[in-house]
């Protein structure tokens, strides 16, 4: 990447903890309350020149599409990518249409944690303004990642959870500044769900599916875990005074390769013929897709805690907008155990307080 393209500039933003109760009386939201983003395009993005932006999956569908509209409006975006080589193919499609982006692909594959690691490590001095845990895979047949973590929830979940408390730091960091402008540092977290996580239930006595496996329930674990994720992020965030937001979205359907990472096997040809089909009939574009995670994570009024996702028919497709997630996902005595065992089996400790009490948010 080329860091002298870069200009940074930032103001120190000293923010006092917020009292513990606040945390839970302030997390609420009344469904239906919309907040003005319904006919949010690409083009209101703001610009995001001198800002760092770390796209997982940045290779493919959403992950590639919202590169391509952060790079157009300025961003430098670190595109993390399990494969280099398709990291690069990416890359290249997106400098055919934004001639000056700022790219730099590396290597993160969220199915290993050394790998997660090893990226974070060579972005250790990297101050980073919007990490977007966005890279996911759907609805396989039952695999373990590296580490012995069934795929689904080890990728979408466990791999995202290590990365950002890797990278809290960076988020935090401040940057050398010329002394003479600023913007306000802005640092967001975004992690992609799905519609899909209001089918989600946490097993946290088969987490793995080791006694029985269903390749869609685990997929839904795997997508609630990851609004869980946000939002027990966002009261911790909150507690600790941290200005940092952490977001939730989802892209509704979207034409992408997700829904075809999963088939193989007898009646494939079929089932690809359907997947083809329904993806034309009923999906909107991956574009439109990257809506919502490009709106949490560059419009002003986009709200920490909140969840966005497209408003037009069964929030499907469509601008982004505030929705509510599923009763589940509000639920923070689950979001606190999850998050005690996804430290557990990461190795990964936030120095983020604890927020108590642990009562059910009315929403
Ligand atoms: N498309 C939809 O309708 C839809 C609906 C709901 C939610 N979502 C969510 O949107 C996100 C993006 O999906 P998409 O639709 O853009 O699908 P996609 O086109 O299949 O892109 C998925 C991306 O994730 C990457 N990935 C998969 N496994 C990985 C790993 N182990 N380490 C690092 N990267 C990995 C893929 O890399 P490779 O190309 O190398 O495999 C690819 O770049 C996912 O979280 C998905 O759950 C999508």
């Amino acid at each position: 990447m080329e860091d002298s393209k870069r200009i940074y500039i930032f103001i120190r933003i000293t923010v006092q903890p917020t009292p513990i109760d606040d945390v839970y009386e302030e997390t609420s939201f009344e469904p239906g309350r919309h907040t003005g983003c319904m006919s949010w395009t690409a083009a209101a993005i703001p610009e995001q020149t001198g800002r760092t932006i770390v796209v997982t999956g940045a290779n493919s569908g959403i992950g590639l599409e919202a590169t391509r509209e952060l790079a157009r409006n300025g961003a430098a975006v670190i595109m993390a990518c399990r494969s280099v080589d398709r990291g690069e193919s990416a890359a290249g499609n997106v400098l055919a249409d934004v001639p000056d982006a700022t790219l730099c692909v590396e290597h993160c594959d969220l199915a290993s944690l050394d790998s997660v690691r090893a990226f974070a490590e060579r972005l250790r001095d990297e101050p980073i303004d919007v990490l977007i845990n966005n890279a996911g895979t759907m609805a396989i047949p039952r695999r373990e990642t590296d580490d012995g973590f069934e795929t689904q929830f080890g990728v979408n979940h466990l791999g995202h959870f290590a990365l950002t408390g890797l990278l809290l730091d960076n988020l935090r960091a401040d940057r050398e500044t010329d002394g003479e402008s600023a913007i306000a540092r802005d640092a967001r977290i975004v992690t992609v769900s799905s519609g899909l996580h209001e089918r989600g239930a946490i097993d946290f006595e088969d987490l793995h599916g080791d006694r029985s496996y269903d390749k869609w329930d685990a997929y839904a674990q795997s997508k609630l875990a990851n609004v869980l994720f946000a939002y027990e992020l966002e009261r911790r965030l909150r507690t600790a005074g941290d200005p940092i937001t952490s977001i939730a979205v989802h892209p509704g359907y979207a034409d992408t390769q997700l829904q075809f990472r999963g088939i193989d096997g007898r009646g494939s040809q079929v089932r690809l013929a359907m997947r083809k089909l329904a993806n034309t009939l009923l999906a909107q574009s991956a574009p439109q897709g990257a809506l919502p995670t490009l709106y949490a994570a560059t419009a002003a009024a986009a709200e920490s805690g909140a969840y966005y996702g497209p408003g037009g028919p069964m929030n499907m497709r469509g601008s982004p907008e505030r929705q509510a997630s599923s009763d589940r996902s509000y639920d923070v005595e689950t979001a606190r155990r999850l998050w005690d065992r996804s430290v557990e089996l990461t190795g990964t400790e936030y120095d983020l307080p604890t927020p108590t009490p642990a009562v059910d948010v009315e929403y």
